[in-house]
């Protein structure tokens, strides 16, 4: 805690922080708080436990207990609903440029996988819910940080990679959440000007063919960007596509585009 408060810069992010040795959900611990109303704004919640994690989709997030790094935190963003997963593009984007402080080339896979060589390193699921002052949004965060391959379940060892598996060394995680706290707010603060872009510089698929599945189907096509309510857009030949839920996946090599 005090390597976290020594290197935190932020006016509002983690100026409140609550931390468990182990919990469920660190996003259910936010909102459980702001039910009891013993919440403010730029809250974090972090755990060295976290026994089930919410992924996207429904699925569960897998951590590893003391090594890896779950955490949420609790805005109430100024933001237009139309513009809310910029949100969690800016996080993304605060992500990889925390990571590259430490020396690791991360990329952002649509919609907020957070990729070393393909293999995933973590990943943010937002949820948000109407308020009387407006939207309340529990931005959680799971990094794999200091686990080896034999941490991960038997499943995710051929896709999961950690910081430590880069680094070739532990690191601190404490220093991650600070830096990227920091970072995050920094792009609060510029009302998420050129998050778009930033985005882009970091993903990992951008111009590339792209297979994107969703309960609609499949939609093959170029990958274009994301766009001002930070949706993705892919060119499938015919038309400009508009994805939203879903994965993608990019595998150029195997794919057959008219
Ligand atoms: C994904 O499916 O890629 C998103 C995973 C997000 C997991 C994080 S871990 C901290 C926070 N608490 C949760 O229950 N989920 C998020």
């Amino acid at each position: 805690m005090n390597l976290i408060q020594g290197t935190l810069q932020t006016r509002q992010l983690g100026r409140e922080i609550t931390y468990y040795p182990f919990t469920d959900s660190t996003n259910e611990d936010l909102w459980q708080l702001l039910d009891k109303g013993a919440a403010v704004t730029g809250q974090v919640v972090v755990t060295d436990n976290q026994r089930s994690g919410r992924g996207r989709k429904g699925r569960r997030w897998f951590c590893a207990p003391n090594l890896g790094l779950p955490f949420s935190v609790l805005l109430c963003p100024d933001l237009s609903i139309d513009r809310l997963g910029l949100l969690s593009l800016a996080m993304g984007v605060a992500v990889i440029d925390a990571l590259a402080a430490d020396g690791i080339e991360s990329r952002l896979k649509w919609p907020n996988d957070i990729l070393v060589d393909r293999r995933k390193l973590g990943g943010i699921l937002a949820e948000s819910r109407p308020s009387d002052e407006g939207l309340v949004v529990v931005m959680g965060v799971g990094l794999n940080v200091n686990e080896q391959l034999e941490d991960f379940p038997d499943q995710l060892r051929p896709t999961a990679v950690s910081v430590h598996m880069v680094l070739g060394k532990p690191l601190p995680r404490e220093l991650l959440l600070t830096r990227i706290l920091n970072r995050f707010e920094q792009l609060l603060e510029s009302n998420l000007a050129g998050v778009i872009a930033l985005w882009h510089a970091r993903c990992a698929h951008l111009g590339q063919l792209v297979r994107w599945h969703s309960p609609e189907g499949l939609v093959e096509g170029r990958f274009l960007g994301v766009n001002e309510a930070g949706e993705g857009e892919i060119d499938s030949g015919d038309q400009i596509r508009v994805v939203t839920a879903g994965d993608l996946d990019w595998k150029p090599e195997r794919f057959i585009i008219a």
